[in-house]
Order: C-alpha cells, then sequence, then structure tokens
C-alpha cells in the first residue's frame, strides 16, 4: 500500500480513542465529545475511522435499528478536505450496509451546510423531510434537512439510487 493510499477499519476498542480525538479537533467548538464518547460504546453504534499512513483523517460514526441505520456524525481532517476523502468514506461505507443487509440509511443535515448537502446529494441520497429548529450554533437554530438513501437501489446503482416506499 502506497504512503497515500486510504484506508478504513471498523470501530474498535482500539482504534475509538483515535475516532475521539479527531471528533475533538474538528468540532473544538462544540461539546458534545462527552456525548459521543458516551454513544460510542452502545452495541448498536457503529464506526469507521479513515487512515492515511497511521494518521487518522476521517470518521464516519453510525447507529443501526434493525435494517436501519443511521448516520450520527461524519468528517473529515481540516488539511485533507477536498481530495474526495468524504466520498471514499461514505462507498466504503455503504459497502458495509449493503453487507449488513440494511434496508435504509437516513441522516440529518444543517440547512447552512453546503459541502456535506452536496456531498450527500452527489452520492444519490433524497432529501425526506425538514426538522425546524433542529441545532443550535453559536445560539441560533438552524433547520436540518433528512435524507435517505436506499441501500437496496445502491447494489444495482451505487451513486444514484433513490429512497422510495418510505
Ligand atoms: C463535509 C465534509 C465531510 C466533506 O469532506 P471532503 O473530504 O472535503 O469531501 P470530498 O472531497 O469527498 O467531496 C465530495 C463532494 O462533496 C461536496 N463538497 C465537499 N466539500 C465541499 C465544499 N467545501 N463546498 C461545496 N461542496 C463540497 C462536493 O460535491 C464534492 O464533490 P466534487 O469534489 O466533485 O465537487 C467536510 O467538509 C467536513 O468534514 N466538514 C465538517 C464536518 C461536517 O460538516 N460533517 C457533515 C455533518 S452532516
Amino acid at each position: 500500500m502506497s504512503d497515500n493510499e486510504i484506508y478504513f477499519e471498523e470501530l474498535t476498542q482500539k482504534n475509538k480513542s483515535d475516532i475521539l480525538r479527531l471528533y475533538n479537533e474538528i468540532y473544538s467548538k462544540q461539546n458534545h465529545s462527552s456525548l459521543i464518547a458516551h454513544l460510542i460504546d452502545k452495541p448498536s453504534f457503529f464506526g469507521l475511522c479513515g487512515y492515511q499512513g497511521n494518521q487518522a483523517i476521517c470518521f464516519l460514526l453510525a447507529n443501526a435499528v434493525l435494517d436501519e441505520i443511521d448516520i450520527i456524525e461524519l468528517a473529515v481532517k481540516e488539511n485533507f478536505r477536498r481530495r474526495g476523502v468524504a466520498f471514499k468514506l461514505l462507498s466504503y461505507f455503504q459497502l458495509f450496509c449493503i453487507e449488513r443487509k440494511m434496508q435504509k440509511v437516513f441522516l440529518e443535515v444543517a440547512q447552512n451546510n453546503a459541502a456535506a448537502i452536496s456531498l450527500y446529494e452527489k452520492l444519490g441520497f433524497d432529501r425526506i423531510g425538514l426538522r425546524k429548529n433542529y441545532y443550535s450554533q453559536n445560539g441560533f437554530y438552524i433547520d436540518g434537512n433528512s435524507y435517505c438513501k436506499n441501500v437496496n437501489a445502491i447494489k444495482n446503482n451505487p451513486v444514484n439510487s433513490t429512497c422510495t416506499g418510505l
């Protein structure tokens, strides 16, 4: 494997600290780290950590209930952004969803997060709803967009599957 190659590891007790460190680095202004540190140990929680060399550069955290999975958080280290890392991470995550026989992937994204919205739409997520005042940022409430992707359709067309039949 070349030094520039990204590889992904599933969340384990061993790499949990890498994910939490990255989470704290990226979200230093929000104080949710103790909540995440608590949630991450739930048996329904699933995580991926992406590495380049031995440096953790991205992560994804999700919570599965039966055959549906919610992406709780996903982020890329600042100096690794705009190089296709998040796209690779989500593509890898989709393979996990197929393997685990998940049916639907859900997520919420703040309406002012243009980068993430563009990422999810590029991957074929459908906007399925609006959650009023879902996020609180710097003392202001911001609406959230809910998105969904149908995992069955990913098998046939990884990028453009749509979420129908909700
Ligand atoms: C959103 C985020 C994960 C994107 O990661 P990334 O590795 O830079 O994204 P990629 O390079 O894989 O980009 C894939 C697509 O996402 C979109 N995108 C990513 N960054 C973007 C930006 N700054 N502005 C507009 N679109 C953007 C584009 O559609 C891009 O495709 P393109 O390169 O063909 O234009 C990253 O900016 C991040 O970690 N942000 C902070 C945490 C966050 O907001 N997480 C989402 C929570 S819902």
